[in-house]
């Protein structure tokens, strides 16, 4: 498989400021070295715990700020596997140069927030097509109506306020303004979770026929496992700024082999999971994200921490073809959580 996107050690550090004088007392890591291919075509889901970086990861890769340090490599299909330049250290000028914003999108959890209140959905749509690919007149109409259609919503659509949709239809405006520019990759940050249940299913539908027929690239941010299950080829999981474990879907559902994935498998009820018969519960809160803890970052909730794990950081290790794991007791992980918490 190509790849379209190539992040090596990607961080974000988000700087705390305190005292009288506001001067820089610390940093929240919040991304904290990621290293992760991702390929053309695929939907990869993000999952992990509120607060372990998830949005931070995909508002970066998409350059809505610059990273504190590491590199993003984007391999556009125009461009016969040969990376553009590093998306990390571009400036903004040449971003739009680049075309970057057409190409890399985002979509926010919230339309409510993310649409303009004030502005007609013709216009919401038209704007980035009027700002990035200066369209105007007839042919920008079309396209306006074109898309709308795309996403199920009509030519008596194009006169009203977002305040006039419900949440799901406002999603599909947000939708229609991403896909808007031709993008090849787009960031879905909790694209269903505001919504209605009724209707998650709906937008989650429509955004995977829109990949389909569009040839759409997706990293799907979430903390939904059930959605990240039917939606993803692929699942990254993160914790306190870094991924712990990366393999397909049924990898990480049928064979999860970190203790952290693990506990969030054992979280939710999944009627369908096969080899899960263990509950591991987590014990204590995510720790700072400014501080975090030496070692394995998730040794003070782990259930299998030894002194190792207190000392040295584990990489993310290839256990098996796709499947990559950060736990120096990844080879006995299975093994223990049967051991320790037996089947249910
Ligand atoms: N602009 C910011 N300034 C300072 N800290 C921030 C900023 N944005 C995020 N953070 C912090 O960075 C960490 C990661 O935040 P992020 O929003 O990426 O998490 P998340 O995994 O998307 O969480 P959630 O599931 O709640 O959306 C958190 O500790 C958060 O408080
Ligand atoms: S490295 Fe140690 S603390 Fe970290 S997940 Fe593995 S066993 Fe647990
Ligand atoms: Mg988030």
């Amino acid at each position: 498989m190509d790849k379209i996107l190539e992040l090596k050690n990607l961080k974000k550090h988000y700087a705390i400021h305190g005292g009288v004088l506001r001067r820089e007392i610390g940093a929240v890591r919040a991304l904290d070295g990621i290293d992760l291919d991702i390929y053309r075509g695929e939907c990869l889901g993000v999952v992990g715990e509120s607060g372990c970086g998830k949005t931070t990861a995909g508002k970066a890769v998409v350059r809505l700020f610059k990273p504190t340090s590491g590199h993003i490599y984007y391999y556009p299909a125009d461009a016969a596997s040969k990376a553009m330049a590093d998306l990390a250290c571009v400036t903004k000028s040449r971003i739009k140069k680049l075309g970057l914003r057409n190409r890399l999108q985002m979509v926010f959890q919230d339309p409510t927030t993310s649409l303009d209140p004030r502005m007609l959905v013709k216009n919401i749509v038209a704007e980035p097509i009027k700002t990035l690919q200066q369209m105007s007149g007839r042919d920008l109409e079309n396209r306006v109506l074109n898309l709308l259609e795309r996403v199920g919503l009509t030519r008596d659509h194009l006169l009203r306020y977002p305040h006039e949709f419900s949440g799901g239809q406002r999603q599909r405006i947000a939708v229609a303004r991403a896909i808007a520019t031709d993008p090849e990759f787009i960031v879905l940050d909790e694209p269903t979770s505001a919504l209605d249940v009724s209707v998650q299913s709906q937008i989650l539908n429509l955004l995977q026929s829109l990949q389909r027929t569009l040839q759409l690239t997706y990293m799907f941010v979430t903390h939904h496992l059930l959605v990240v299950k039917y939606i993803s080829d692929r699942v990254a999981v993160m914790y306190l700024g870094k991924i712990v474990e990366l393999a397909d879907t049924d990898g990480i559902f049928s064979r999860p082999l970190h203790p952290y994935t693990h506990a969030l498998l054992s979280a939710i009820p999944i009627p369908d999971v096969t080899h899960m018969p263990q509950r591991i519960v987590l014990s204590g809160d995510v720790p700072d994200p400014s501080d975090p803890p030496p070692g394995c970052r998730f040794h003070t909730r782990c259930p299998f921490a030894v002194e190792r794990c207190r000392a040295e950081e584990p990489l993310l290790d290839v256990v098996e073809t796709g499947h990559r794991v950060a736990c120096h007791r990844k080879h006995e992980v299975e093994k223990l959580v049967a051991e320790t918490f037996g089947s249910s």
